[in-house]
């Protein structure tokens, strides 16, 4: 039997995955990051146990569960494209769905009964109101938004008729970076604003389209609730202390409360850039909604965590990380 147990890290070479990882292995947790590597980098790893393969593969979770005496699971691992998840649709109930059923069928033949889940506020849909509870409705508008809602039903039956204790974090929009520069977001295939943005302002794209500003918001731009990569990764620290402790609600909104307008972050990187960042005005994006931003009282209560770090921390750690790697892991 080993000695120590330890969080497997689904994901973990991923963009909040390594974060995670990181931050846990900080608070003197054992961890062991399972990843495919297919979007992941090594490098963003570290030193932190690495074991390269699929959610899916049974006989690889099992063993890795045994060998590392996992005794709890964070899983980020899955495609997160909206565009692409309309096009190949069946990549994404493969990796997304069946890929999280294998994955709780193999932990739980391996006695693993804790799991933190990386779902989406895309769960929602366009939703009534905002701030928006984790009580509206889930409605989702992608084939990306329906996998992550499928798993959460998925686990919400499993902590219910077994001793399975699950929880899906809906995280709003994950941006910034680790301050130390190390890691961060790759960009190459990212359609957040935040990397957007730092790509128009070292000139690594063209102008920075503003898709929309006749919006009903203050500046007639869309308005989002951005949350640093750090904040996420302690609500994954504190979600696994909770659910150590006993059960969670099913699902719990991972969000600032507050929410920015697209020229209101362009405003926040110009000041950390220095510089003017090219942008120009463009019709609106179809399936775009005007204003989201989550309600945070579930968080605070449930988990114990909020978000600490502002705006200008998530466009100055942004803008430290892509200064440093404008060609990501690899430059
Ligand atoms: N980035 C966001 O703003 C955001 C918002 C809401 C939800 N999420 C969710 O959070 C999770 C992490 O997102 P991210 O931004 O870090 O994405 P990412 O693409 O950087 O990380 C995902 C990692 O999972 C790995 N992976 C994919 N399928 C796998 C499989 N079958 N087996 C093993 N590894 C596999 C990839 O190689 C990659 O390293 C995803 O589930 C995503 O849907 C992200």
């Amino acid at each position: 039997m080993p000695v120590t147990m330890s969080i497997l890290i689904t994901g973990g070479a991923g963009y909040i995955g390594s974060h995670t990882a990181r931050l846990l292995h900080e608070q003197g947790r054992e961890v062991v990051i399972l990843d495919t590597l297919e979007y992941g980098h090594r490098t963003a790893v570290g030193d932190l146990p690495l074991v390269v393969g699929d959610v899916a593969n049974d006989a690889l979770v099992r063993d890795t569960c045994a060998r590392f005496g996992v005794d709890a699971v964070v899983h980020f691992a899955a495609y997160k494209f909206v565009g692409e998840s309309m096009e190949q649709p069946e990549r994404y109930w493969a990796n997304n769905v069946a890929g999280s059923i294998a994955l709780l069928r193999s932990l739980r033949a391996a006695g693993v009964e804790r799991l933190v889940f990386s779902s989406s506020c895309s769960v929602y849909g366009t939703p009534e109101s905002v701030p928006v509870r984790e009580g509206a409705a889930i409605r989702p508008e992608s084939v990306y938004a329906e996998t992550k809602a499928m798993v959460e039903r998925v686990l919400r039956w499993e902590t219910e008729l077994t001793d399975f204790r699950g929880v899906s974090l809906r995280y709003f929009n994950a941006s910034g970076a680790h301050p130390d520069g190390a890691i961060g977001e790759v960009w190459d295939r990212a359609q957040n604003l935040i990397p957007l943005v730092m790509k128009a302002a070292l000139g690594r794209s063209a102008p920075l389209q503003v898709r929309g500003d006749d919006y009903p918001t203050r500046d007639g731009t869309g308005v989002r609730d951005y949350v640093h990569v750090c904040d996420l990764a302690a609500a994954h620290a504190a979600a696994l202390d909770r659910l150590a402790e006993g059960e969670l609600p099913p699902a719990v909104n991972i969000g600032t409360g507050t929410g920015y307008s697209v020229l209101e972050v362009l405003a926040a990187a110009e000041r950390v850039a220095g510089r003017e960042i090219p942008h120009e005005f463009a019709p609106r994006r179809p399936g775009d909604i005007a204003a989201v931003w989550g309600d945070t009282s579930l968080s605070v209560k449930a988990l114990r965590w909020r978000a600490t770090r502002s705006l200008d921390d998530i466009v100055a750690t942004a803008w430290q990380w892509h200064v440093g790697h404008p060609d990501g892991y690899d430059g």
